[in-house]
């Protein structure tokens, strides 16, 4: 099949050219986003492999139709971004990776705990610069501590597995319980006594409507003084001007987030030279006890393989006609 695949960087094309020897489509590497500005490049494909920031709304799924398209391969577990109730009256066959590592999510959301609770970045930046002062570095045994995960899928599990590790005390919010969760001693809670009993919050739950703003001036105020929040999920999870509000009274003690509610105007490429526009992520950025990543916790050489092979098989099945177990439906 030809592929044009939108939002490409150079290791996309590495791990797709190299697993496409067992594959043998047509593979087309570009670098734009997918909106409506971009959409006529996708004009002949068949098919069009997108990425957590590439436009799937009604108006942009049109354009592909009309030009041929016929498959939408998502390179991600997340499908937030597609508008699939259209996709679906438009005849458009959408299909994902819902797994591809979730060691890779859940360790890189224990990095951000380790990060801030031992200020790694500032210990870093110090003794490259000849400080040695230990003074503001202080931390806390994560043992003993009280863990809420929220999503207790397979990245929440991953994450309850190395937290347990650690020695703490883990609570769970999700409508539905894990077994594996229940049999490692995770007890399952509501939201309130989730927010109010634990020191370190995690977010494993998909942005859907329902979980839009999830974490929100209202339940920020319900945490307990001084907690932790991590989110490795997807940005409009959290009301970003709550949690800087929160931030701000101590309310909110650390703040790792490796998603932003805007990220698509930002994350993946180099802005160095840029003067950034957005107010609200340059505040976040200057306060102490938070740490951003740009979406990086799926980014490992494990993962990436798994992306490309699931992709292509994904595709491959699609386009034999035969059931794809990976299929999403409105
Ligand atoms: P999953 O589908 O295995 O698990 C999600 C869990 O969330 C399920 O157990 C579900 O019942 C639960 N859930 C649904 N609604 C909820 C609610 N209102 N409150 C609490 N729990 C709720 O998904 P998986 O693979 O564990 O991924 C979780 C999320 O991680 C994805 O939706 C995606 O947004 C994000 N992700 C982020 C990546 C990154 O690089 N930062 C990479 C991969 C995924």
């Amino acid at each position: 099949m030809k592929i044009a695949f939108f939002s490409t960087k150079p290791y996309d094309q590495l791990s797709f050219t190299t697993v496409n020897q067992q594959f043998h489509h047509e593979l087309v590497f570009l670098e734009p986003r997918l909106t409506l500005e971009t959409v006529s490049l996708a004009a002949g494909f068949p098919v069009i492999c997108a990425f957590i920031n590439d436009d799937l709304s009604q108006g942009v799924l049109e354009k592909l139709a009309e030009n041929g398209t016929r498959i939408i391969a998502l390179r991600c577990a997340g499908f937030n971004n597609v508008n699939l109730e259209a996709a679906h009256k438009l005849g458009l066959v959408v299909v994902r990776v819902p797994a591809y590592s979730p060691y890779a999510v859940a360790e890189h959301a224990v990095g951000l705990i380790l990060m801030l609770n031992r200020k790694l970045y500032r210990a870093y930046n110090r003794v490259r610069d000849d400080n040695f002062s230990l003074v503001g570095l202080l931390g806390f045994d994560l043992h003993g501590k009280t863990v809420g995960i929220v999503g207790t899928g397979k990245i929440g599990e991953c994450f309850a597995k190395i937290m347990k590790g650690f020695g703490c005390r883990l609570l769970a919010y999700d409508p539905y319980e894990n077994p594996v969760c229940v049999e490692l001693g995770v007890k399952y809670t509501d939201w309130r006594s989730l927010l109010a009993q634990a020191d370190i919050i995690s977010l494993h739950c998909p942005l859907m409507p329902e979980t839009y703003h999830l974490i929100n001036e209202e339940s920020l105020a319900q945490i307990k003084p001084g907690a932790m929040l991590i989110n490795t999920s997807r940005g409009g999870l959290i009301d970003t001007r709550a949690a800087i509000e929160a931030i701000k009274s101590g309310q909110l003690g650390y703040f790792g987030t490796d998603v932003y509610e805007e990220e698509e105007n930002l994350f993946f490429e180099d802005l160095s030279d840029t003067v950034i526009q957005d107010d609200t992520f340059q505040l976040l950025q200057s306060f102490p006890n938070v740490v951003i990543t740009a979406h990086q916790a799926f980014f490992t050489q494990e993962a990436l393989g798994n992306i490309a092979e699931t992709t292509l098989q994904n595709i491959a099945l699609v386009e034999a006609r035969k059931p794809c177990p990976n299929q999403l439906h409105s």
